[in-house]
């Protein structure tokens, strides 16, 4: 068979976050001429967490020097008003094992400065061009200062309050406020290094996170150990509060509202309201020449830690897709492949995180002591099965099913390799093209 010449396509981005620059290298890498539209005068930090398609990139060394790479990568639950370990996952080793790759905790500033340096030898970008339109049939972009910038395929990775996704969904699918909002600082490690009851927080590379009623608490070293990054998730009373990106210092108002728990605490906080939506009816537009990326497709609750991963996945499908075009008139088929791929992994993922709060979350009673006193006697097992004692095969069951869900749902997550499962597609339905 005559390999087919590849069609070089002419293709805006919208947005340089992660979603955004990680598409527009994938499209570069895949042959093509792409032009992010970035409405912040300087690439600026923004929105940690996908190895497999970052290696293939030629990012692992890059990954190291900013992350640790240790295999002591556990995950420990606790009770908010003594610390009592409910809980714990494991990373390190069992993930590795388990999931062929490693589990990378990084800031997400960092992220987006590897994403940026990759990226930028084989893209155009261009900062402080806002756009506040699109015409999806030309498919052109308009930019604040009247220019109109034409393409072959225009793609929305312009985050949460996309103007791009609204060409073409309406009311009950546009992003919403869940309720709950987030409180985050990072704490240099020195500080954290001088409180006796601190310092264990970052001796190891371990996520710690408190959970109590109505709210919950995450704590974890970045940058090889060298700060404490943390964030406090609330279910905000005023439930009707205006998103905003504007972030207020309030350490009052979070120390307000962790009184009386587990006392290892903080400075100057940041805080976000958390947004997610309904899953959109379609991720291309009728044009067939629009279709969107990371949070502007898909936004989710932060509670899986999986936003930025699942923007690498679309990046990186969107790259595989696009290798393979050979007439203009293959845009419409190629996106739908993407959204045909990609939707039900995404929508999973962005349903699971929002489960997750009320679960974390919930008020001590019956509801609460349960799911403490099932998490207590998988590691009571767990600890025991490890210490070679014998355990009743009755109770190892009964502890097995309980932490099948988890399992099953984190399987789900990481043992998923986006390249193979696009190559497949591929395989199976090119001659559909
Ligand atoms: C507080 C918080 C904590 C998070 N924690 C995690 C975590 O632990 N793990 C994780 O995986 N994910 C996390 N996320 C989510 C993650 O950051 C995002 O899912 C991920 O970065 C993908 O973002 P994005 O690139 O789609 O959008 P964004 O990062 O929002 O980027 C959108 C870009 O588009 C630009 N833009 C917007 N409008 C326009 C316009 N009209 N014209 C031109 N440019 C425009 C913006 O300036 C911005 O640069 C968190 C998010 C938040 C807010
Ligand atoms: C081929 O495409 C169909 C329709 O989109 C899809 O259901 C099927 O899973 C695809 N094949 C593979 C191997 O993914």
């Amino acid at each position: 068979m005559v390999e087919k010449q590849l069609l070089n396509l002419n293709i805006l981005v919208i947005g340089g976050g992660i979603a955004g620059l990680a598409t527009a290298y994938s499209l570069a890498a895949a042959g093509h001429t792409v032009t992010i539209l970035e409405a912040a005068a300087s690439p600026k930090e923004v929105g940690a967490d996908v190895t497999r398609i970052l290696f293939r990139w030629g990012l692992a060394s890059k990954l190291e020097e900013i992350a640790h790479n240790d295999r002591m990568l556990n995950t420990y639950l606790c009770r908010y008003k003594n610390g009592e370990i409910l809980a714990s996952y494991a990373g390190g080793d069992e993930a590795a094992q388990r999931y062929g790759g490693l589990s990378y905790l990084l800031h997400r500033a960092d992220l987006h400065g590897v994403l940026y340096d990759l990226a930028m030898p084989h893209i155009i970008y261009r900062g402080s061009s806002r756009i506040t339109t699109i015409n999806p049939h030309e498919p052109s972009a308009v930019l604040d200062s009247g220019e109109s910038v034409v393409a072959d395929l225009i793609i929305g990775a312009d985050g949460i309050r996309s103007i791009v996704r609204d060409a073409f969904v309406g009311g009950s699918q546009q992003a919403r406020y869940t309720g709950d909002s987030a409180y985050r600082f990072v704490l240099p490690g020195d500080d954290v290094n001088k409180v006796p009851e601190l310092r264990s927080l970052l001796e190891r590379p371990t996520v710690s996170v408190w959970v109590g009623p109505q709210k919950h608490f995450v704590a974890y070293g970045i940058r090889n150990q060298q700060n404490l990054n943390v964030a406090a998730f609330v279910e905000d009373a005023d439930q009707s509060a205006e998103y905003s990106w504007t972030s207020e210092s309030d350490t009052d108002g979070m120390r307000a509202q962790f009184k009386g728990w587990d006392p290892r605490r903080s400075p100057t906080t940041l805080k976000y309201k958390i947004m997610d939506s309904q899953p959109l009816k379609t991720w291309v537009h009728p044009s067939g020449r629009v279709t969107l990326v990371g949070d502007a497709c898909h936004p989710m609750t932060p509670y899986r830690a999986q936003g930025a991963a699942m923007a690498i996945e679309d990046a990186e499908c969107l790259g595989k897709l696009f290798s393979h075009i050979t007439r203009l008139e293959q845009i419409p088929f190629l996106l739908k492949a993407y959204e045909n791929i990609r939707f039900e992994r995404a929508t999973t993922i962005q349903r699971l995180s929002a489960e997750s709060g009320p679960y974390y979350h919930l008020p001590d009673g019956p509801a609460q002591q349960e799911r403490d006193d099932r998490m207590r006697s998988e590691m009571e097992v767990r600890d025991a099965l490890a210490k070679g004692e014998i355990v009743p095969p009755e109770v190892v069951a009964t502890v097995e099913n309980g932490r099948k869900t988890r399992q099953i749902e984190d399987d789900a997550q990481y043992k998923y390799d986006m390249t193979q499962v696009t190559e497949k597609w591929w395989a199976e339905n090119e001659s559909a093209m």
